[in-house]
């Protein structure tokens, strides 16, 4: 077919879809994989980035959201509602409408990049800014839920996690096994909690020979599984992973543990950095939070913790346009306007 699937047609078996059973899809998944030679010499191994930010809404929740939302569809759904730091909202957003159903959103006031709230008022979805930050946010959802005709489409809900879990199938089939190392971001953790459980589905299905150590990183101001207990006001540039207390923290304290692997923080200094490599280096733009995985790996191969040889794969998880106001932050825009002349734009620009 030259029609993109969406990752319930390609993954269905795997998936709790029934047969007959609404698909709301936006033709998510399938996203690429990409080498990275810079930081595959950096680290002396192998990395692949996967680009989660190639989805439908520019990031990876739509992999959750089209499973979550296909369900709530099932069951006669008519609204759905989340707590988002941005791109919750922003997928659940679009998919509910897609679906004919109305998206509420619960955002952290004045904490959510520009671009994720233009995607929820474009959408059309009803937007709630709280008092208050994620972790506020996610108590109204789930109470909400409760007490309310409403389906609740955050990471607490387990067929979200069903959808995520097949980016570790899309690496796998890439790749022909798992990783030594698999890394990304931790906020809520639900994603992490995804990957391990697709890792251990497709090894369990002898797909693959291997599961790989899983490597989480909260940002230093939001590192409550670093720390080992909630933060109560939790601070970072990295506002999509801006979270206090993780609604999934047992399961990613799980999948470290089962993985052999680690949880640990980034500075927002480390997040930058790594966000500009990544962009200037690999030519791949992600926002802040995104770039955490690349960081952390960055960060433990200083400090002489990674060994020579092995095989990364990174999660990059949101796209940068999403946030161009951090990206931006600290830059020079060239502001000299030259007149529309080969000779001036060749001196503007150093050729000669
Ligand atoms: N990266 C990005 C870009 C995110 O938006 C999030 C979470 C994460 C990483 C962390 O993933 O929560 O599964 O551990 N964003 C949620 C939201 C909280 O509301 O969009 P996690």
């Amino acid at each position: 077919s030259i029609v993109q699937q969406g990752l319930i047609e390609r993954y269905r078996e795997w998936l709790p879809i029934t047969p007959d059973g609404p698909v709301i899809s936006l033709g998510e998944g399938s996203t690429p994989l990409v080498h990275a030679p810079t930081l595959s010499e950096a680290v002396d191994g192998d990395v692949w980035i996967k680009v989660e930010g190639a989805n439908p809404t520019g990031s990876f929740k739509d992999r959750g959201m089209t499973v979550a939302v296909s369900v709530a569809a099932a069951e006669g759904a008519k609204a759905v509602v989340c707590a988002s730091t941005g791109n919750t909202s922003a997928s659940a957003a679009a998919y509910a409408v897609r679906a004919g159903m109305t998206p509420v959103v619960l955002l952290p006031a004045g904490k959510i990049a520009k671009g994720k709230l233009a995607q929820s008022i474009v959408y059309g979805a009803k937007i709630v800014q709280i008092d208050g930050n994620f972790d506020d946010c996610l108590l109204v959802a789930r109470k909400l839920e409760e007490h309310y005709p409403i389906a609740l489409v955050n990471s607490v809900n387990p067929n979200r996690i069903e959808g995520q879990k097949t980016g570790s199938f899309e690496i796998i089939d890439a790749l022909g096994d798992a990783p030594d190392v698999h890394l990304l971001p931790v906020g809520n953790a639900g994603n992490i909690t995804a990957y391990w459980k697709g890792y251990k589905e497709y090894f369990e299905a002898g797909k693959a020979t291997r599961k790989p150590k899983m490597w989480g990183f909260q940002a230093a101001g939001a590192a409550p599984l670093v720390l080992g207990h909630p933060v109560s006001e939790p601070e970072t540039i990295a506002t999509a992973i801006r979270i206090g207390n993780p609604a999934s923290a047992e399961f990613a304290i799980a999948a470290r543990d089962e993985s052999g692997g680690l949880i640990n923080s980034v500075t927002d200094e480390e997040i930058l950095a790594a966000q500009a490599l990544l962009a200037s280096q690999e030519g791949i733009f992600v926002e802040p939070a995104s770039a955490s995985g690349v960081a952390g790996l960055l960060k433990l191969k200083a400090a002489g913790q990674v060994p020579s040889g092995l095989r990364f794969a990174i999660t990059v998880t949101g796209n940068g346009l999403k946030d161009i106001d951090t990206a931006l932050l600290g830059r020079d825009i060239e502001t000299e306007i030259v007149s529309a002349d080969v000779y001036q734009v060749a001196a503007a620009c150093g050729l000669n």
